[in-house]
């Protein structure tokens, strides 16, 4: 707990709010966060379902659109307002909190089942190296579902735990509780400069290798040549911006939390452009790798690539275990692709986690380590009984779309309409963002955050809505998907109207005095916005 002194004075050094020692380390961070489970898992099937190659159409819209334009807003909201998602929101305007408190939710969410796909993933490794699936009779896709998940035939809500998916989860939860413990340098700053490198060298030793597998070169073609029908599907669109989100860590709160720990004196929109390019990139080389890859399953199997890429979440589980039986030195594929998994994955859990830490700690005022394990533990028991069970895997399939098109996508929408039209923020933002930053915005990113946004992705939401209701989500039961899908939508809405309704403990960080003077520098270091070069 912290001291009254901290709310009666100058705070105690161990109520300073930290921030990252450098801005590299910020930087390696963010990329940290953006580079996850999105980039290697979602997005070469997202992609794949979506048109393939058209796919980088809206994909590319969406970069530039709202995916750059709204990393730059949760940059400037974060740093000028210089707290937790609900504590910058609140600080903002006072009934915006509540949009905080919507992302922290959010991240409570992806949370829960993305230590799951971790989990999966360390899993993999080891069976990578004892290519377990061999002995199942239905190959990979007969082991991933029947032998390691146990999944159900018919969808119900069965809580049978499933012990080896248990046991990697709980070290997956317990190794993320101590970096989050330890606190932004000693625990996020620490675990992205050890987990990042690794997993560059390893990525890139993966794609090298895939790409000279034989047939990778079909793979690739199936994966770059465009279905352009598809882009005449609003739902391809919606899948692209709410992907880019996803993968950024916008709109979720991560961004606004990270960037509260940027020194007063940094360059947001030249560290917002390194993140977006070093993401895409990324997310492309994972594109490829795991097309190359599928090409050379084709090859084998003297089929088309169309015929051997599974569809959705198991892309990853199913088609990449083949490969390891079958390419020469398969078992060092499986653990270079799986290990960037885990490594990737944990990186971002760690900011997702970072949301509902901080949101909590703010508000309640408590130091690091309490406030971590009174949120962390309980996050984890509820992931580690929901998702290692029978039931694990539909779950998390219907809480990933939903979490993404009505919980991320309908929340970007809201805040854009709320800071732009709501509140008219917009140019107050943009000029705070040109005062900290090489390269300025101007009437464009304005434009894109004010006007196309709210209009594409209200455009985009409502026909996301009608889809969804048109048909059950990938076949499920009616009640299931009412429950986790759209249930757990509304029940983050309303949670978040819950939560912004309690009152600020006094020992909270809503009246803290360091904040008070970063205000005042911050105002005092504003100008009339430069002309130049604008987004
Ligand atoms: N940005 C993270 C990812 O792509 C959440 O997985």
């Amino acid at each position: 707990m912290s001291s009254p002194s901290s709310t009666q004075g100058a705070p105690l050094a161990s109520d300073k709010r930290e921030t990252f020692s450098s801005r590299k380390l910020f930087i390696l961070s963010a990329i940290g966060s953006a580079v996850g489970l999105g980039n290697i898992w979602r997005f070469p099937y997202v992609a794949y379902e979506n048109g393939g190659g058209a796919f980088l159409i809206p994909y590319l819209v969406a970069i530039l659109c709202a995916g750059i334009p709204l990393l730059f807003l949760d940059y400037a909201v974060g740093h000028r307002y210089r707290g937790s998602a609900p504590l910058s929101y609140r600080r903002a305007n006072r009934k915006a909190e509540v949009l905080g408190w919507w992302q922290v939710l959010i991240c409570f969410i992806i949370a829960i089942y993305y230590a799951a796909i971790i989990a999966w993933a360390a899993m993999y490794c080891w069976f990578s190296i004892t290519k377990a699936w061999d002995k199942n009779p239905d190959g990979a896709g007969g082991f991933f579902m029947n032998d390691f998940l146990k999944v159900q035939d018919e969808v119900t809500v069965g809580f049978d735990f499933v012990g080896p998916v248990l046991i990697p989860m709980f070290a997956v939860w317990l190794i993320a509780i101590v970096i989050m413990v330890a606190g932004v340098n000693k625990g996020i700053s620490r675990a992205n400069a050890i987990f990042m490198p690794l997993l560059i060298v390893m990525f890139l030793i993966l794609v090298v290798q895939s790409v000279f597998l034989p047939g990778a070169i079909d793979g690739l073609n199936t994966f770059f040549t465009p279905n352009f029908e598809a882009l005449k599907d609003p739902s391809v669109w919606a899948a692209a911006f709410g992907h880019i989100f996803f993968s950024l860590s916008v709109a979720f709160g991560i961004m606004v939390t990270y960037s509260s720990y940027m020194k007063r004196k940094s360059d947001l929109t030249g560290s917002g452009y390194v993140v977006a390019f070093a993401n895409s990139s990324f997310e492309l080389l994972a594109g490829i790798g795991v097309f190359a890859a599928l090409g050379f399953m084709a090859y084998n199997a003297n089929s088309s690539v169309d015929e051997v890429a599974v569809s959705g979440i198991g892309l990853a589980f199913i088609a990449f275990p083949t490969i390891v039986s079958q390419a020469p030195l398969g078992s060092v594929i499986g653990v270079l692709f799986f290990g960037s998994l885990v490594f990737a994955g944990l990186t971002s859990l760690i900011s997702i986690l970072e949301v509902i830490v901080a949101a909590f700690q703010d508000k309640l005022g408590w130091r690091r380590a309490p406030a971590t394990l009174s949120v962390t533990i309980p996050v984890a028991l509820i992931s580690l009984a929901l998702f290692p069970t029978t039931t694990g895997l539909f779950l998390l399939d219907t809480m990933d779309a939903f979490v993404n098109q009505f919980g991320i996508l309908a929340c970007a929408l809201v805040i854009v309409i709320v800071l732009g039209a709501g509140l008219g923020m917009l140019p107050k933002l943009a000029k705070h963002l040109n005062r900290h930053s090489s390269i300025k915005v101007g009437t464009g990113w304005k434009v894109l955050v004010g006007g196309v946004g709210p209009a594409a992705l209200g455009y985009m939401l409502i026909n996301e809505i009608q889809t969804k209701m048109a048909e059950q989500y990938s076949g499920y039961p009616a009640w299931f998907n009412g429950v986790f899908g759209w249930g757990m939508a509304g029940a983050l809405i309303v949670g978040a109207v819950i939560l912004s309704l309690i009152p600020w403990s006094k020992k909270s960080k809503l009246n803290d005095p360091e904040f008070h003077q970063h205000k005042k520098n911050v105002e005092a270091e504003e100008i009339p916005e430069p002309a130049g070069k604008e987004y």
